[in-house]
């Protein structure tokens, strides 16, 4: 019996043995990265020490060396997930005030997540890597995707979704569609850079399986089906270790695991040691050579690195840099960055975003409204900067006043007031002078007056509001989701005035609705839309084309709604303070502060936590309304080899042409292990004409019903009974039937 099991186990090992390594081939044919391994082995021989390591750190604020001896370049990066970041000095955040690095504002992260499309985020990433050619980069420091886990997260307009698939499904799309431009990506930041206050040392306590099933998902999408070229390590620890020198993350999971290839490069400032650096898997510390420079070249003298370590750092960047074709310096920064193909591109995203929440019929715009009160400041405010971290100078960015007085020209008259304006805002290390707030309520008192004259007699009010660039800002979290500068104030005097009331939020994060919701006859949430956001959100209104985003995150009735405000582990106590980019700027190294996330709602992130803990979101995961009604009918589902076929016709029975996203979620009611009451597996957006019936088929891939097994640190597969429900939300979701796996 014995002799049998050591045979049949010799077999499974000869066999495994033999797909390993004719998987290992193929990789290697068809892994662009694995194209010149024969050749960097001979550079590698042929490169002193010296020349090794000066690969290893920043060359320039955005750049690290490569050998110029060897006719190998300088590795270029790209900053900003949505817009090709201006050019700087050299060493410092001085911008150098060129003109042809002026490029276009995508929309950012939570609106291209609002298109719930893959197909738009390839032409996003290519977009982006059209630019970035222009401007002689090689890598994009994008996209970011860390999990929306607090509806305060500072980077939440950057960041994608509130859930793993989703996000998961457009960064690989992003990542696509850069690369096909052979332009790499950078993913970032990993991992769980959550949240971002006190960033630079917060230490994350997290489950293995809410790591693995939600923080970890995307990034293992993004590398494994989008074979990404790049990756960002966080700020952050994990486990009480430093991301950029933890070695069960970047070796253990991301190379030896997903089979990343790449090259992984530090968050700017967000090295902290030489040894542990290096060792942990980490290739290049920037932007400086703080830890990766000379004391590196004494830690391999000293014998502390050894030099095949060394060695294999070089060679995950060269396989990047061989890969990614240099631009020729008078071939790079030849014209403007912003060009119309790219324009186009931030137009389809931003019109495909927008959301519609509410519609007691305001909208579209109707032909008989002849004059519009356009009220509040961010009609007119552009967002492409703003707050700390990567902005865009951007050519231009149309305003939402803009594109209204574009559409509506001839149509009907506007009268704008701006009704509110940002309050005053004390500068790092400054005080406000003493009158500033007195004057400010001055201020405010003349600008609602004026509003409330403009509403009078109007047949509609836009009343265009929300967040601006730097109430969400990277480097801290908001405080609260209420909107800021006394905007319900404002809002509660013009309904008096005139009840017609349209809101449009202007903001990349949830706000709190309760006073708005009640008033606004419509709503719909636009976000920082990019370059042509004020033209998308004007055809939008007008009715040119249907309203078609879903909300990529859940909006929460009241911040102690979501999971990690109502278990009490957000916000954390905090030791010390200052942002770890500040203090970079301030050219302040860290102090030792100490900090811990516990994220104790485990896998209950958003959604997840709202349907199975019977919390009622204001508005759910995935919701967004058209301007017709869709109908779903006739869901069936099989099992077929390896994935769940999942077919259903919607209806679209309005009378314009329309989008929509359906959604699949799954649902393992007998599962062993503690699950949500259903997750997100598959999704598509789909065009239907008027009065039209499609049939779509979503297939999802059985593995997606995977969960982290935390005892055996494995990925499981249930089988049973799966409960499939599809609908327009995650609160609504008509349709149901089960397949047993
Ligand atoms: C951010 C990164 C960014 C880098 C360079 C950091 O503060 O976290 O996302 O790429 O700065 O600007």
């Amino acid at each position: 019996m014995v002799f049998y099991y050591l045979i049949n186990m010799k077999k499974s090992f000869l066999m495994l043995a033999a797909v390993l390594i004719g998987g290992a081939a193929y990789a290697q044919q068809t892994n662009p990265l694995l194209q010149h391994e024969t050749e960097i082995t001979e550079i590698i021989k042929s490169m002193t020490l010296e020349e090794k390591v000066n690969m290893l750190h920043g060359k320039t604020m955005f750049s690290s060396a490569g050998v110029e001896r060897l006719g190998i370049a300088d590795m270029k990066y790209a900053d900003g997930p949505f817009g090709i970041r201006e050019e700087l000095e050299d060493h410092s955040w001085t911008p150098l005030g060129w003109d042809v690095d002026r490029a276009t504002f995508f929309p950012t992260g939570s609106a291209l997540a609002a298109t719930w499309c893959p197909g738009i985020a390839y032409e996003y990433g290519k977009g982006m890597a059209i630019e970035a050619k222009l401007r002689g980069k090689d890598m994009i420091l994008g996209p970011a995707m860390n999990i929306q886990r607090l509806p305060t997260g500072g980077r939440t307009y950057e960041y994608l979704s509130e859930d793993p698939l989703l996000s998961g499904i457009l960064a690989t799309g992003y990542t696509k569609g850069s690369q096909d431009q052979n332009e790499a990506v950078c993913l970032k930041h990993f991992a769980v850079n959550s949240q971002e206050n006190m960033r630079g040392f917060i230490n994350a306590n997290i489950s293995e399986r809410a790591l693995r099933e939600i923080y970890l998902t995307p990034f293992e999408m993004a590398v494994k089906e989008g074979n990404a070229w790049g990756v960002m390590a966080a700020y952050n620890k994990i486990w009480g270790q430093w991301c950029s020198e933890n070695f069960n993350l970047q070796e253990n999971i991301l190379r030896n695991e997903w089979g990343f290839r790449g090259m992984i490069i530090s968050d700017w400032g967000g090295t902290h040691s030489t040894v542990g650096a290096v060792m942990g898997g980490l290739e290049v510390e920037m932007p400086s050579s703080t830890y990766l420079g000379d004391s590196l070249i004494a830690a391999v003298n000293r014998g502390d690195v050894p030099m095949n370590v060394i060695d294999q750092r070089v060679r995950n960047i060269l396989r990047v840099r061989l890969t990614v074709n240099p631009v020729p310096a008078n071939v790079a920064n030849q014209k403007v960055a912003s060009q119309p193909e790219t324009q186009a591109i931030a137009y389809k995203v931003a019109s495909k975003s927008i959301v519609l929440l509410k519609n007691e019929g305001l909208l579209p715009l109707s032909n008989k409204v002849k004059t519009i009160a356009v009220i509040g400041d961010n009609a007119t405010r552009t967002m492409a900067l703003g707050g700390v971290g990567a902005g865009v100078k951007t050519l231009y960015e149309v305003t939402p006043l803009e594109g209204l007085q574009k559409a509506l020209k001839g149509k009907a008259k506007i009268r704008y007031a701006r009704g509110y304006e940002p309050a005053p805002q004390a500068r790092w290390g400054q005080k406000l002078p003493e009158n500033a707030m007195e004057e400010y309520e001055k201020r405010m008192e003349k600008l609602k007056k004026e509003a409330l004259k403009v509403a009078k007699g109007a047949d509609v009010v836009l009343f265009i509001g929300g967040n601006n660039r730097e109430v969400e800002t990277e480097g801290s979290d908001r405080t609260t989701i209420k909107l800021p500068f006394d905007q319900e104030d404002l809002l509660e005097d013009v309904a008096e005035i005139n009840p017609n009331i349209v809101v449009v939020m202007v903001a990349g994060a949830p706000v709190d609705l309760r006073e708005v919701e009640p008033i606004a006859k419509s709503l719909v949430y636009s976000w920082f839309n990019g370059t042509e956001g004020g033209n998308a959100l004007a055809d939008v209104l007008t009715g040119k084309i249907a309203p078609s985003g879903k909300l990529p995150f859940t909006f929460p009735r009241k911040l102690e709604d979501s999971p990690a405000y109502a278990l009490g582990v957000y916000p954390q106590k905090e030791q010390g303070g200052g942002d770890v980019f500040v203090n970079l700027v301030n050219r302040d190294r860290f102090a030792v502060r100490k900090a811990d996330a516990d994220y104790s709602e485990g896998i209950f992130v958003g959604y997840r936590w709202y349907t199975t803990k019977n919390v009622k979101p204001m508005y759910a995961f995935g919701y967004g309304l058209s301007y017709v009604p869709f109908k779903y009918s006739n869901l069936a589902a099989k099992v077929e080899g390896e994935n769940i076929e999942v077919t259903f016709d919607l209806a679209n029975q309005g009378n314009m042409e329309a989008e929509e996203v359906s959604q699949v979620y799954i649902g393992r009611p007998d599962s062993k292990v503690e699950r949500p009451k259903y997750e997100l597996k598959g999704f598509k957006r789909t065009a239907v004409k008027a009065g039209e019936t499609t049939k779509i088929t979503i297939s999802i891939p059985k593995d997606r019903l995977r969960h982290w097994n935390e005892f055996q640190h494995a990925w499981n597969v249930e089988g049973g009974k799966a409960v499939i429900y599809v609908g327009g939300s995650s609160d609504n979701l008509p349709l149901q039937t089960e397949v047993t796996l």
